[in-house]
């Protein structure tokens, strides 16, 4: 027996981690990685928090033990995530009616919120905002969906196109799937006004589609309960909905692989069947989750005075960000790059798309060793003292030439 003949060609690179194994193996200095969705610090590193280390002294002090986990993880981290990402006394909690689970990662959640739906006969279409997260179509392409997709941006890339995203939900049939972005665009940056939020809503609730809302940044854009609304606007009375989050970014955990998935039912009955058919599709996949990422999440948020801490710790995130936008558009700015930059300053979270072709990205890296995803997709928060100058210049020389 052998191997089948399609595993002897090699698949393509993964779009966005395969430029980062490529920026590793380059040997220029002055290279610069704008590629990864990872925060970095001023001085280019990516630390791991403060908050983090502490809970992490503490969970070594505790020795505990390396049994295995719930398969849905344990209740204190699942009860803390949920109200986290719904609120403390939301109705939907109150009620028994949203249910989390731990997941791997962001990824993880999507994944299994995908197989639970999949799984109980959900219709088989899913619509995605065009652009999105280059993972999100192979993700649920995997899990057996079929992707549709809804305008995003308007020509400019600046700008959410209101009426056409509409027309285009409008256009879905009941039982659909709509993946939406929590806050954060990724790739664009831009997120919905509250009124867009609302009309989103109204249309999920008209056209009787299921909303799977990708909260990956909760904290990055204005605040941990800012960043939430846009969610919190579609739990409505009875409304049900899945939820999927991520700690990789916000608590800096990367490596670590903690997230969650919540099932928002239209009763506490119907969510905890749900649940059960949750569990399957983790135990056929990894059966049960790791254990030390969300010892770590629920440790800081369980305790008053680490949590406080941490808060901090997000919002020191969160204001570079912030600053290193508005810097972005001053290099730019100074360089006379023509084009409609100054939006950039006030999107949010680590994001910005700068609209370039194929070819100019390519320039970037070939004649530069400037790193960008796809059209243009940059790392805000990769810019440093040392690099934003090189990068824009970069920029300006291959924009004025091609
Ligand atoms: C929009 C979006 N969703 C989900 C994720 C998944 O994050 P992770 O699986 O690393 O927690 C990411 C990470 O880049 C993301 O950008």
């Amino acid at each position: 027996m052998s191997l089948p003949s399609l595993s002897r060609i090699p698949a393509p690179p993964d779009a966005i981690l395969g430029l980062a194994e490529a920026f590793k193996a380059d040997p220029r200095t002055g290279k610069i990685n704008l590629s990864s969705g990872v925060f970095v610090d001023a001085t280019g590193q990516t630390p791991v928090l403060s908050t983090v280390i502490e809970a992490e002294r503490r969970l070594a002090d505790a020795a505990g033990s390396k049994l295995y986990r719930p398969i849905d993880g344990e209740v204190a981290y699942r009860e803390l995530v949920r109200a986290l990402a719904l609120g403390q006394d939301h109705e939907a909690i109150t009620s028994g009616r949203a249910l989390a689970t731990q997941t791997p990662g962001g990824t993880g959640g999507l994944r299994v919120g995908a197989d639970l739906l999949r799984q109980t006969g959900a219709g088989g279409t899913l619509w995605m905002s065009e652009p999105t997260w280059p993972n999100h179509p192979q993700l649920f392409l995997a899990a057996g969906f079929k992707i549709r997709t809804y305008p995003y941006t308007d020509a400019t890339g600046r700008r959410i196109d209101e009426a056409a995203l509409l027309a285009a939900l409008d256009g879905a049939s009941p039982g659909d799937v709509v993946l939406l972005h929590g806050a954060c665009h990724n790739p664009t940056g831009v997120d919905p006004s509250p009124d867009l939020w609302k009309q989103i809503g109204d249309v999920i609730e008209e056209r009787r589609l299921l909303p799977l809302v990708d909260l990956a940044y909760q904290g990055f854009g204005d605040g941990l309960d800012e960043d939430a609304a846009g969610l919190r606007e579609l739990v409505r009375p009875g409304a049900e909905l899945l939820v999927s989050t991520s700690f990789s970014k916000t608590f800096s955990l990367y490596a670590e692989r903690v997230g969650a998935m919540i099932v928002i039912a239209g009763t506490a009955a119907d969510a905890a069947a749900a649940q059960s058919h949750v569990k399957v599709a983790i135990r056929v996949n990894y059966s049960n989750p790791p254990a030390h990422g969300a010892d770590v999440v629920r440790t800081i948020l369980a305790d008053p005075e680490l949590r406080a801490r941490w808060e901090v710790e997000l919002a020191g995130m969160r204001d570079r960000i912030k600053d290193n936008r508005r810097a972005l558009v001053a290099a730019l700015e100074a360089r006379s790059i023509p084009g409609d930059w100054d939006a950039i300053a006030t999107q949010r979270g680590m994001f910005a798309l700068l609209g370039l072709t194929t070819q100019q990205v390519a320039r970037l890296k070939d004649e530069h060793g400037v790193y960008v995803v796809g059209r243009g997709r940059i790392n805000v928060a990769g810019f440093t003292a040392a690099n934003l100058d090189l990068f824009a210049d970069a920029l300006a020389e291959v924009l004025a030439t091609s």
